[in-house]
């Protein structure tokens, strides 16, 4: 009775947090990035989801000790580390989806295009190895800046002749994450009830919340609004600079991870309905990328959902952000080219 009852409150206790019932299917999900300050916790929000048979962590260095670690949990999935780039293709050989928090993070005063130099190149590598490793695996990606890493990969997949946009995300969940938690605060809303798409991409102005189209509506005033889209725009830089000096979101983006890949999981899995705002190639406005709301299934991303009725306000958003993110996505795919 007691090992029952222990059962039912870890089953409440996983679902409270938005996580699917358990499922027979098998499914391998490999974590790159598995050590670092995003790598850890979302390997560990991983292994408490029932849908995951195979949880494969990799990383450089250090991902022995975090799954040794990882793998003790009583739950459902098989855990192993992988280190090093030699051990990177059995890390990935089999994989159903692939997150990708590798790279490194900002510091105080840097914008995320600052860190293109750095992680473009490891998103590169990445990507090349998925391409021959496990090419129809869905990939999540974390690393920023996700307006230039997102066509980075799809540019490498192309080359590779493995491209099918469907399985390729940028993750903006946690811009989602941001803007309904701030909305709820102002809106005087239960938090669990909110909803509230984002769309554009993931960096300063190009992250446009629709808070016209946050649910439960409220009745909140044209400053109110501005202060919250500010805020949202500027989230990650709230933490950067709280950081100080010692990274960004690792906590929080951990648990957008964990939802968003939930989300894949599930609509791999055919629970049909299964809704989530990512950037993902798009032909909602010119942009060849874009976040918006999608709807996913057994191949990934089912369809991509238009914009809704928009605001003065959003639509000013949603044109000033256009420049911005049509360079990022130009300089990903120039990177490819030129390298
Ligand atoms: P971190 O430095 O703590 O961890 C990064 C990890 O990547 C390290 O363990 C490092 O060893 C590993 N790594 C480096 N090169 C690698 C390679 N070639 N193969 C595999 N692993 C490699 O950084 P973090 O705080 O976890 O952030 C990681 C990335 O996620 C950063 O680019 C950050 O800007 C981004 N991020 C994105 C979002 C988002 O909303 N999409 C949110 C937060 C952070
Ligand atoms: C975030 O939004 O927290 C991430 O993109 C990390 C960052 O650099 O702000």
């Amino acid at each position: 009775l007691r090992s029952a009852l222990r059962r039912r409150e870890a089953a409440s206790w996983m679902s409270s947090r938005g996580f699917a019932s358990a499922s027979g299917q098998q499914r391998k999900v490999a974590i790159l990035g598995a050590a670092g300050g995003i790598g850890q916790p979302l390997s560990l929000l991983m292994k408490l989801n029932p849908m995951v048979s195979h949880l494969s962590l990799y990383d450089i260095a250090g991902t022995p000790g975090v799954a040794a670690d990882v793998s003790h949990i009583n739950t459902r999935s098989e855990v192993k580390g992988y280190a090093g780039e030699d051990q990177l293709g059995a890390a990935l050989e089999g994989s159903d989806m692939v997150i990708i928090p590798a790279g490194v993070p900002r510091k105080p005063g840097m914008t995320r295009d600052d860190l293109f130099k750095i992680n473009a190149g490891i998103v590169k590598s990445l990507c090349e190895a998925i391409s021959k490793y496990c090419p129809n695996a869905l990939v999540n990606m974390i690393s920023n800046p996700v307006n230039s890493t997102v066509p980075i990969a799809a540019e490498i997949f192309k080359i590779k002749g493995v491209y099918d946009p469907r399985r390729l995300f940028g993750v903006t969940t946690l811009d989602v994450v941001r803007a309904k938690t701030f909305y709820a605060g102002k809106a005087n809303a239960n938090v669990a009830d909110v909803n509230v798409p984002v769309i554009g991409g993931h960096a300063g102005i190009t992250i446009l919340p629709l808070f016209s189209l946050a649910t439960p509506s409220a009745n909140l005033s044209a400053e109110e609004i501005t202060a919250l889209t500010k805020r949202t725009q500027d989230g990650g830089t709230e933490v950067v600079e709280a950081k100080a000096g010692k990274g960004s979101a690792t906590l929080s983006m951990a648990y957008a991870g964990a939802i968003f890949a939930d989300a894949c999981l599930k609509g791999l899995n055919g629970i049909p309905d299964v809704v989530e705002c990512s950037f993902v190639q798009s032909t909602v406005t010119e942009l060849p990328f874009f976040a918006s709301k999608v709807r996913l299934g057994k191949n990934g991303v089912e369809e991509v959902l238009g914009l809704g009725h928009m605001t003065d306000f959003e639509k000013q958003g949603l044109e000033a952000l256009k420049p911005e993110l049509k360079s990022s996505i130009e300089k990903g795919i120039a990177f490819v080219h030129d390298n």
